[in-house]
Formats: structure tokens, C-alpha cells, sequence
């Protein structure tokens, strides 16, 4: 059977379905059922879903959830999470309410500046064209102006353009390498919409000024921005580290050394960074923002040295614990999904409506929060301990688990190691009583 097909996004959603059925789900019923029991049967919710991207079929839900007692500040947040990890926002809210009483997360914003690049290729003399671009510099602000003016008037808009000769690394090749400051947007649309502008002001104005070929090969922004920069902190003194009457310095110095060990060995930084991740994708992801853009730039800055390491550092001076992360963030709070998806909306009031310098902040202490919590487990009881505690529900849910069961199963498990066999073999026993 051809399994290919022209025409399909043509389609209708129904007679895209009946053609998956027919070619890929060998017309089970059963898949039917699952792509239909996930529409919405508010009909004008579901159109708004399906028109988010191309080709839908139905919707893909991932669980919601919130973690309080984050004091960030010396504000009182409640945080929402997308995500679909068992166990990542319990650690964030454990982490958030240990630092409840210990004076909260400290955040600023170091920088906020964007970056969006033309990508040209000239094969004159070098020098021709750095005069060149120097006498049509202004002409590039003023060609924008008409996409600009809107952000100018709320204090952003094009902050510089510079020329940038690369031909050491591939023959006739330069940008022209601009920056921006976008506010309360993230700034795609806004930052492309000025590059595509630069360009075709570059290429009119070379045609009669330079002797060389001008060819522009592509204008866009980039997703990494060393330059839009937040930082989040929490401090104790050494001896409030711990809870009960475990040792706290040396909890804080096998601490400081898985922190350090991620700081020098790239296997260990990346899953150190991947826990990092759980909390800032959960909450980059329900508050409409694009996680893939904070992921690539995020890792791209965790190699900035050249080595790629850890995003958070810890000290301790004077008798005193800091552990600290820096991240760059490009977030928007206005724009995008922020308004037409109700459950990102939802998510902002939550947040108090923040702008973006407030959003990133959230965001990097979500990060911050998330790897203490995976570190206090890893150098005290081991990561599974409480992982596999919160995953005891997916492993009932995979076996069919009545509620009976369940709450049966979660009380026997409340003393004893949750493991997949042991969870299993409870549930069998369990069964052949019953029976
Ligand atoms: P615990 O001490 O057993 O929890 O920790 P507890 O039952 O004593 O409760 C203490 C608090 O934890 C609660 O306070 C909640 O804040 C939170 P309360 O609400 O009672 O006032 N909490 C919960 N919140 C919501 N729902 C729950 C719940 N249970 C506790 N059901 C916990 C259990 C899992 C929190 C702890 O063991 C932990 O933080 N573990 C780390 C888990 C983790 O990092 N998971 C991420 C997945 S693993 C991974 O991907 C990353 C990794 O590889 C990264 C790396 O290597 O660095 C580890």
C-alpha cells in the first residue's frame, strides 16, 4: 500500500483521520477512540486548539500542576508546571518550602538584550565594505522604523547593528549583527520581522554603491542570548541546612562537591543540567513560552567556557551556604500564546500577571529550586527513594490498579522502598487474596 500522500494538509480533519486510519492504525477501533476522547467538546475551545499548528488530530494533554511556597523576593508565589515526569513538582515545592523558612530566593536581572543576525556573503574588498555599511548605517534604522516605532515608544527597538567580518572561517562571508531590547515580548516576530527589513535595505543600496557581488543568504534572530541574563541565589548559614539532627556541614560539603563535579565532568554537568531543565521547562512550557529556544540557548551558555558544564555553582564562606544559577532567558509575557491558550493565561494570573524580567526570574529560581531538591536526595538517600515514591502511581495505573488497590498499596508503601518488582509483587498477592 502507498503509504505516501500529496494534498493531505487539504484534508479535512475527519478525512485526515480516515486516512491515518486506513494507512497507519490498520483501522483499529481502539485508535479511533483514543483520537477522539481527547477533543474538547466545547467546539470553539477545540478550534482554537486544532488551529495552534498544522494538521491536528486531537489534543496531547500534560498534566498541570503547582508548587507553592516559592518566597521569591520576599513575595509569596504559587508556581504552575507542565509536565508529565512524575516527582519534579514535589521536589520544587520541597525545595521551595525549605527555603521558605530560610529567607527565600534572592533574583535580579542582569541583562536583557536580544540578538538577531544577517547572513551575507560578498566577494569585493573588505574595506569597501566596511565604509560602505558605515555610510548606510542609519539608513537601516530608519528603513525599520515603521516596524519599530510601536516598541520605541515603550522604551525598546533596535539597539545597535554592527558589521562583522567572517571570512576567517568561511571565504565572503559577514553579518551584520544587531540587538535589540523587546521588553515584555520575546521578540521573534519583531527582531525577524527587522533582520528581513536590514537585508533588503543591504542588498538595495549595494547594488549601486559596492563594486563586489552582495548575496544575502539568510536573516535571523538567534536563540542565544548571553545577554539577557538572570541570576537566582539562595543563602544559609551552614548549620540551618538541615532538618532534623543529621550533620549539617557535612551535608553542605557533599553538596558543594557534586556541584563542583558538574562544574569539571560534562557527563555528570549534563544530567545535573537535565534536573535543572525539569523545573525550567515545566513552567517555560505553561507559561506559553518556547522551551526549545530556552533549551538550545540555555546548553549553548552551559559551554561558554568551552567545556560544557554545570549552570549552578555553590560556595561556602564564612560559615555561610550560597548555591546560585545563572541562565539566559529570552521570554515573552505578552504576545504569542499568552492571551489565545486560556490555560497559559491562567497560568500568568497565577504568577500575578508578571512581566518578562519577573517571569524570568520565576523561572530561573524554578531551575535553582529543582536541582537543590535532586541534590539533597542524590548525596543523602539516593535519587530513587523519593522518585520512585511518586511514580508508584504510574506503576499502578499500568496494571489496571482498582481504587481499592491503590489505597491499599500507597499505605503499605508508606514504609516500605518503592521499587517496580515490589510494587508488582504487592499488587499480584493482593489480587490472589482477593480472588
Ligand atoms: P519526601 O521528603 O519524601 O517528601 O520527598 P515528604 O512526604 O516528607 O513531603 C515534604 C514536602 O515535599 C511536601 O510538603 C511537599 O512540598 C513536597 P507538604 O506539601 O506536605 O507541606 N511533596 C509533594 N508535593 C506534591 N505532591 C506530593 C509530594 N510529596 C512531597 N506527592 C521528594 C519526596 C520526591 C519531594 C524528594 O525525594 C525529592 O525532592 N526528590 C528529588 C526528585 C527529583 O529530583 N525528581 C526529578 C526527576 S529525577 C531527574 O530527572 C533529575 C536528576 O537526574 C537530576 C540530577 O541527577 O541532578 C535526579
Amino acid at each position: 500500500m502507498d503509504k505516501s500522500i500529496s494534498g493531505f494538509s487539504k484534508l479535512l480533519k475527519s478525512e485526515k483521520i480516515d486516512w491515518l486510519m486506513q494507512h497507519y492504525l490498520s483501522n483499529s477501533k481502539s485508535a479511533k477512540r483514543t483520537i477522539t476522547q481527547y477533543w474538547n467538546t466545547d467546539k470553539k475551545l477545540q478550534q482554537l486548539h486544532d488551529e495552534f499548528i498544522e494538521n491536528t488530530i486531537t489534543n496531547y494533554y500534560l498534566p498541570l500542576g503547582v508548587a507553592p511556597n516559592f518566597l521569591i523576593n520576599n513575595k509569596l508565589y504559587a508556581i504552575p508546571m507542565a509536565i508529565e515526569e512524575s516527582s519534579v513538582v514535589a521536589a520544587a515545592s520541597k525545595a521551595a518550602k525549605f527555603w521558605l523558612s530560610r529567607g527565600g530566593f534572592k533574583t535580579e536581572v542582569i541583562s536583557t538584550t536580544k540578538i538577531g543576525q544577517v547572513h551575507f556573503s560578498y566577494n569585493g574588498a573588505a574595506e569597501d565594505l566596511k565604509i560602505y555599511f558605515k555610510t548606510i548605517k542609519s539608513k537601516f534604522f530608519e528603513d525599520a522604523k515603521p516596524l519599530t516605532k510601536n516598541m520605541e515608544k515603550r522604551g525598546g527597538g533596535i539597539l545597535d547593528i554592527e558589521l562583522r567580518d567572517k571570512t576567517e572561517a568561511i571565504d565572503g562571508y559577514y553579518q551584520l549583527h544587531a540587538t535589540f531590547e523587546t521588553l515584555d515580548a520575546m521578540g521573534a516576530n519583531f527582531i525577524n520581522s527587522c533582520l528581513e527589513q536590514f537585508a533588503k535595505t543591504l542588498k538595495r543600496e549595494a547594488e549601486n554603491a559596492l563594486e563586489g557581488n552582495l548575496t544575502i543568504i539568510m536573516s535571523i534572530l538567534s536563540n542565544y542570548v548571553p545577554d539577557c541574563i538572570v541570576r537566582a541565589e539562595v543563602s544559609c548559614k551552614v548549620d540551618q541546612l538541615v532538618e532534623s539532627n543529621s550533620n549539617a556541614e557535612e551535608f553542605a560539603k557533599k553538596f558543594i562537591q557534586a556541584v563542583a563535579i558538574a562544574e569539571v565532568e560534562p557527563y555528570r554537568a549534563v544530567t545535573h543540567n537535565k534536573g535543572i531543565m525539569n523545573g525550567i521547562d515545566a513552567v517555560v512550557l505553561a507559561t506559553g513560552n518556547d522551551f526549545r529556544a530556552v533549551e538550545a540557548g540555555i546548553h549553548a551558555y552551559a559551554s561558554k567556557d568551552g567545556r560544557y558544564s554545570s549552570l549552578t555553582h555553590a560556595s561556602i564562606e564564612n560559615g555561610v551556604f550560597k548555591f546560585w544559577i545563572e541562565i539566559p532567558l529570552a521570554l515573552g509575557t505578552v504576545g504569542g500564546l499568552t492571551k489565545l491558550h486560556p490555560l497559559v493565561s491562567l497560568a500568568l494570573d497565577l504568577l500575578g500577571k508578571p512581566n518578562s524580567k519577573e517571569l524570568m526570574q520565576i523561572v530561573a529560581v524554578a531551575g535553582l529550586a529543582q536541582n537543590f531538591a535532586a541534590l539533597k536526595s542524590l548525596t543523602t538517600t539516593g535519587i530513587q527513594e523519593g522518585h520512585m515514591k511518586m511514580h508508584l502511581m504510574n506503576i499502578l495505573n499500568q496494571f489496571n490498579a482498582s481504587e481499592n488497590e491503590k489505597k491499599q498499596i500507597i499505605s503499605h508503601f508508606k514504609t516500605h522502598i518503592v521499587t517496580h518488582s515490589a510494587v508488582v509483587e504487592k499488587l499480584e498477592t493482593l489480587r490472589v487474596v482477593s480472588n
